[in-house]
Order: C-alpha cells, then sequence, then structure tokens
C-alpha cells in the first residue's frame, strides 16, 4: 500500500510524483527517490524541510516548535522529514530567503589537526583529499563520519576557502562519536564529510550590524559568519557563552581580531562560574537585553544548545527584532533529535 505525492517545486527536473510506502516520511520517500528537496537535520528541528501541503492528509511525529510554530502550522505548513501520508499528497517546499546554493559533495578527508581547546571541546582541521571544491556559505554544517561510527552533524567553523575545514567537537555525555574525537582520533585518520546542509548561513546582502550569540562550541558557525562579515565594516556584536572561566576557548583569537577591527566586539559571559569574576555573567539573552534597547536593522545568528537558542531567539525578538532576522542553528544531540 502506498500513497503518491506530487511535488510542485520550480526546479522542473525535481517536480514531479513520487511512491510513498506507507509509513514513509515525504521526506525519506523523495531522497529515496533519487530528487532533491530541501533538508537539513531530518529529525524535526531546523525547518530546512518546511513546506506548504496543498492537497491531502499527513501525520506528524513530534517536532521542535523553533522548526515549526503553531502559527504556521495552522496556516498548513509541515515538515516533510515528519509528516506522514495518509492519503495521496500534494505538497511544495517553502522558498527560503537567501537560500545558500550549493552542490552538495561527499568529500574524502584526512586529519591535519587536533587542538585542544577547553577540557571537553577539540579543534579538528581537516584536508580534502577527493571528492572536492567544498563550497559552502559560512553558517553551514556538514555531516562527519569517522571510522566506522554513525555520521553526525558539525559546522564549519572557518569561513569558506580556508586552508582547512575546521570543526569544533565538544564531549556529549555517553556519545560514542564525540569521545572517539575526544580520546583516539589521530593526526591522519580518515573523515568523510558531506554536505553542505542549514539554513542559518551569512546573509552577505544585509548591510547593517549584527548581533552574534555563540553557546558553547556553537562559536564554530558564529565564528565562521565572523570571519565571512568581517571586511564588511558593519558592526559586529559577538557574546559568547561559557559555563565557567575553563570552558571558554578562541579568546585571545577573538581580542586580537578586535583590536585590528574596530566594527568587532567580542564579549565572554559566564553562566555559572565557581566564584567571584570580573567578567559579565548571566544568560546571553540578559546580556543582549542589558546592552541594546532595540534592535531595529540587525540581524542576528544563534547557535548552541536549544534551549539558549529559543530564550535568546524570544529575548531578541522582544527587543523589536523581526523573526526573519533571526536565524538560528541549535545544537541537538542524538537523544534530542529523537524527542524533539
Ligand atoms: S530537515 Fe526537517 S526540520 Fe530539519
Amino acid at each position: 500500500m502506498s500513497y503518491k505525492i506530487s511535488l510542485k517545486m520550480t526546479d522542473a527536473a525535481t517536480a514531479g510524483e513520487f511512491e510513498n510506502p506507507m509509513g514513509r516520511t515525504i521526506l525519506e520517500s523523495v531522497l529515496a527517490a533519487g530528487a532533491d528537496y530541501p533538508h537539513g537535520c531530518r529529525a524535526g528541528n531546523c525547518g530546512a524541510c518546511k513546506s506548504h501541503l496543498i492537497s491531502g492528509e499527513v501525520e506528524m511525529s513530534p517536532y521542535s516548535e523553533f522548526a515549526l510554530s503553531n502559527e504556521e502550522k495552522a496556516r498548513g505548513l509541515i515538515l516533510a522529514c515528519r509528516a506522514v501520508p495518509w492519503s495521496d499528497c500534494e505538497i511544495e517546499p517553502i522558498a527560503v530567503e537567501d537560500a545558500a546554493v550549493h552542490a552538495s559533495r561527499r568529500l574524502e578527508c584526512r586529519v591535519a589537526e587536533i587542538e585542544a581547546a577547553t577540557h571537553d571541546i577539540r579543534i579538528v582541521r581537516l584536508d580534502i583529499l577527493s571528492g572536492g571544491p567544498f563550497d559552502y556559505t559560512a553558517g553551514q554544517y556538514a555531516e562527519l563520519t569517522f571510522d566506522g561510527l554513525p555520521p553526525r552533524d558539525f559546522s564549519m567553523a572557518a569561513a569558506p576557502g580556508a586552508d582547512h575545514l575546521e570543526f569544533h567537537v565538544r564531549r556529549v555525555a555517553g556519545g560514542t562519536v564525540t569521545t572517539h574525537v575526544l580520546e583516539n582520533l589521530s593526526v591522519g585518520d580518515p573523515v568523510r564529510v558531506s554536505g553542505p546542509m542549514g539554513t542559518a548561513h551569512y546573509r552577505a546582502g544585509h548591510k547593517g550590524p549584527m548581533l552574534l550569540l555563540a553557546g558553547g562550541s556553537g562559536l564554530a558557525p558564529i565564528k565562521a559568519i565572523i570571519e565571512a562579515a568581517l571586511a564588511g565594516g558593519q558592526g559586529l556584536f559577538v557574546y559568547f557563552g561559557a559555563r565557567d572561566e575553563r570552558d571558554i576557548y578562541l579568546e585571545s583569537h577573538f581580542q586580537d581580531l578586535a583590536a585590528r577591527h574596530g566594527n568587532l566586539k567580542f564579549t565572554v559571559v559566564l553562566s555559572e562560574p565557581d566564584g567571584p569574576t570580573m567578567r559579565r555573567t548571566g544568560f546571553l539573552a540578559d546580556a543582549v537585553g542589558a546592552d541594546f534597547t532595540g534592535l531595529d536593522g540587525f540581524k542576528a545568528y544563534l547557535a548552541g544548545p536549544p534551549v539558549m537558542v529559543e530564550s535568546a531567539t524570544e529575548a531578541l525578538t522582544g527587543l523589536g527584532l523581526a523573526r526573519r532576522d533571526c536565524h538560528a542553528d541549535a545544537f541537538y544531540t542524538e537523544p534530542e533529535k529523537s524527542n524533539p
């Protein structure tokens, strides 16, 4: 038993009809047929597969409200990665503003450098051996496969065109992949990289000031966006949230950049300092609220744990930032992906 999915796309090569076996999501069926469809996390968290359900009925498995708001749902939008058809359906992916369109690549890479950034974060730099060139927009991410382990998503941490691909890997409690990277990965090891993906990427057309909020290893995509935007001259207000002193990394790198570029301001905010500190403390959203009375004309980029991204997004929109000017990449762990 299967249903028919009619896909409306501006790309005539992809538009068409697809069989959807019972129980499969729309995204799974379209990709299994070898067609392209906008997507990212495949788990109801990022919103990249948001689509109009023009006709038909679907059942949605759990997803993050960050990916699809109740108001969007009421307007007939669905997430193709969560939607299982219960009838023939007609759908159309929504146009993503300033979508970053790059060829999807599968690269064979080699570990060139590993740097201990903090007690639980490693900066891993890769050389591309084959499958390139790898074009992407700052802020996007890729799927990395380390020697026989399940693939995981990590953000590119350097602007496109840098000498190496750079990723920041933070240990996830009980995570086999991140534990492998922290404890066993060696220079010379092979790594497969597939991508790029993600819609929380740098919009070069915006010439106004930018607010960049990073929590933990969420500094990776924010670093890439800073590197891509620095020469533009607009104000770049960066807030880096860390638990305590030992969780701060790349501070001297950004201080040096700020000393050379008057348009960059880098502020560290500690959420759980173990003792008195001269630094800013509290949550990122509170620090931004204390520094700005309004965010008219800004664009914001946020990356980090879901709770930080969601609370900061709410705070920024409360300060007058339009939702369309708020681009966020929430880092979900594998268990969180299963239960958004
Ligand atoms: S791919 Fe569907 S929400 Fe991310």
